[in-house]
Order: structure tokens, then C-alpha cells, then sequence
């Protein structure tokens, strides 16, 4: 038997990193896949391929070891936490495509985990269901990064645009029946999501009474954001967009190169632009109604832009005998 699966990254619109603290956010899937591909071995190893970064890999079941000589293997911890949900041991060969920039903040990790979790158990013939799915990638992502939120894990399961309550339980799918068009800038300097989550919680713990307060109020930017997209005001998206970025500044995620693009891209006639997702690196957002093809070319003088449309369609599987 042989299963493919693919899930999408997604684009934080609004509440990072408060989403960790139990607040609220909005994110859309975009149209950029993982894709995750399971056949039997004719070996009894599981044997790991990520093709488009060139990583091989074996792991070892029982021990949970992980044999690689790449410098990047950190990924197929991933792939290992996720096989341990669904697989009983036997020799499998996984070849995955990511196809979405790593550590850019755009939910890679969740997009290569929910796939995995998805081609694995298909191929064991277990009937997941999308919210089981969703939970065993989220604890995956935990046993990983130590500390994670639900978001990256549950877009990718369910696709199209969604405001996250405190926890994957309460997700609500905010159903609109116009385009957000967004150009994603990305640089070429990676943040670690897992030590960035950790840098925030640090200076939360070094002034309570500072970034509590910041962290409220990307609460109430996120909760007037979602008014302000279901009432498609595009004028106002923007400006919670801008000072959303201001408040992620505050809770020292910003970079030098990362603020350059957002202000290259209200410059080139953004309507607003943020740092999207764990920041430090990684990618900024912009939301671009009136068009996104001078953003993209201005971003593109210097770092690389992309086009995003929202995927409505979340985790998908294949099965072929
Ligand atoms: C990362 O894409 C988003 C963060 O809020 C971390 C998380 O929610 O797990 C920074």
C-alpha cells in the first residue's frame, strides 16, 4: 500500500505569540503544501527523505534514535514524534516535500507533522478523524518545541481562515466570501520558534507588569480584527495589522530585516503589514486590497515575496493499493 498526504501552512493575521497565554488569534492556510508520502520498506527500517532539503534519515523505533548525518536533522524529530502516534514499528520508507520556507513563521514543522500523522495512520488503516489529527500534531509539536500552541497544528488540519480560542477545541472557521490577498515576505535568516516562544515567556517572567499588559492588548486587537474582517473594513484590518507589529516589536520578536520589509511594503502601498507568525527571522505579512504586485516587487529588490491566497482546503489523503 502506498499513502500521500499533504497539509497547508498557514499565515498568522493576528495574536501571535499571545496565543501561547491562552489568547485568541486569526490565521488563514495558504496555498502552500507539505506533502508526505508512506510506502512499505523493503528494508525493516524507517527510512526518512526529505527530498527538497536533501535530509535523509533512519529511526530507530525503540529507542527512539534518530541516524543522520545531516546538520539539519532537527526536522525529523518531527516525523519521529509523529510516527510514534500511529505506527507500530515496521519498515516504512517516508519521503516528504515541505515546500514551505522552514522557520519562516509559516507553520512548516505543523504542515510536515499533520501529514505525516496523516499518511502514517492511513497507511496503518487508521481511520483518523480531522480532530484527532489536529490534538496528536499538537502534542507532537510539544514534545518538540517544549512549548506550543495549537494554531500552526490546528490551520493545518482544517485549512480556510480561522479564529483560534484559547485552545483547538474552540476554533471557529470565520466564513467570508471575499479574498484577503496578502503578499509574505520572507528573509533568508530563520527564526527558531520553540527559543522564540522561550524569549517572550523570559521577558513576560523579568516585567509581569510590562508585557502582561502588551499581551492584553494584542487580545483586543485579534478580538477587533475579527469584527472588522467579517465587516470585510479594510481600512481597519490595516491599522490593527500595523499596530499588532508594533506591540510583537515590544515582545522582542522584531528584527532589523524584518521591520525593513514591513515598512518597504506600507511604503509600496500595503494597507498594513506585520511580522506574521514566531518572528526573530522568518516572515512579515501584508495586507494588500488594492493590489500586490508593487509590494512584491519592492520586497523583491531585496528579500523574497510571495503571493498568498487562503486554502480552503486543510489535510488531504490518498490512498493508492
Ligand atoms: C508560531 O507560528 C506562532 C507562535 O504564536 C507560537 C505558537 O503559537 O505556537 C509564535
Amino acid at each position: 500500500m502506498q499513502v500521500k498526504a499533504s497539509a497547508p501552512g498557514k499565515a498568522i493575521l493576528f495574536g501571535e505569540h499571545a496565543v501561547v497565554y491562552g489568547k485568541p488569534a486569526i490565521a488563514m492556510a495558504i496555498s502552500k503544501r507539505s506533502c508526505v508520502e508512506v510506502l512499505e520498506s523493503s528494508t525493516s527500517n524507517i527510512n526518512v527523505n526529505i527530498k527538497d532539503l536533501g535530509i535523509k534519515g533512519c529511526i530507530d523505533f525503540n529507542s527512539g534514535a534518530i541516524i543522520s548525518d545531516s546538520p539539519k536533522k532537527g526536522i525529523l524529530k518531527y516525523i519521529l514524534e509523529s510516527i510514534k502516534k500511529v505506527h507500530d514499528g515496521s519498515g516504512i520508507d517516508i519521503g516528504i516535500d515541505v515546500n514551505i520556507p522552514i522557520g519562516g513563521g509559516l507553520g512548516s514543522s505543523a504542515a510536515v507533522t499533520v501529514a505525516t500523522i496523516a499518511a502514517v495512520s492511513a497507511y496503518n488503516e487508521i481511520d483518523l478523524k480531522e480532530e484527532e489529527i489536529a490534538k496528536y500534531a499538537h502534542e507532537v509539536e510539544l514534545a518538540v518545541q517544549k512549548s506550543a500552541s495549537p494554531l500552526d497544528t490546528t490551520i493545518s488540519t482544517y485549512g480556510g481562515l480561522i479564529y483560534l480560542e484559547t485552545n483547538a477545541e474552540d476554533i471557529v472557521q470565520l466564513d467570508i466570501d471575499y479574498d484577503i490577498p496578502v503578499v509574505i515576505g520572507y528573509t533568508d535568516t530563520r527564526g527558531d520558534t520553540g527559543k522564540l516562544v522561550e524569549s517572550v515567556r523570559i521577558r513576560r517572567d523579568v516585567y509581569p507588569d510590562i508585557i502582561n499588559p502588551v499581551i492584553d492588548s494584542i487580545e483586543l486587537i485579534t478580538e477587533e480584527a475579527k469584527q472588522a474582517i467579517l465587516e470585510n473594513d479594510k481600512k481597519r484590518i490595516g491599522e490593527l495589522m500595523n499596530i499588532n507589529h508594533g506591540l510583537l516589536d515590544a515582545l522582542g520578536v522584531n528584527t532589523k530585516e524584518l521591520s525593513s520589509m514591513v515598512y518597504t511594503a506600507r511604503n509600496a502601498g500595503a494597507c498594513g503589514s506585520k511580522i506574521t507568525g514566531a518572528g526573530g527571522g522568518g516572515s512579515i505579512i501584508a495586507y494588500c486590497p488594492g493590489g500586490t504586485g508593487n509590494v512584491i516587487s519592492a520586497i523583491n529588490e531585496t528579500e523574497n515575496a510571495l503571493n498568498a491566497d487562503i486554502s480552503k482546503e486543510g489535510v488531504k489523503i490518498t490512498t493508492l493499493h
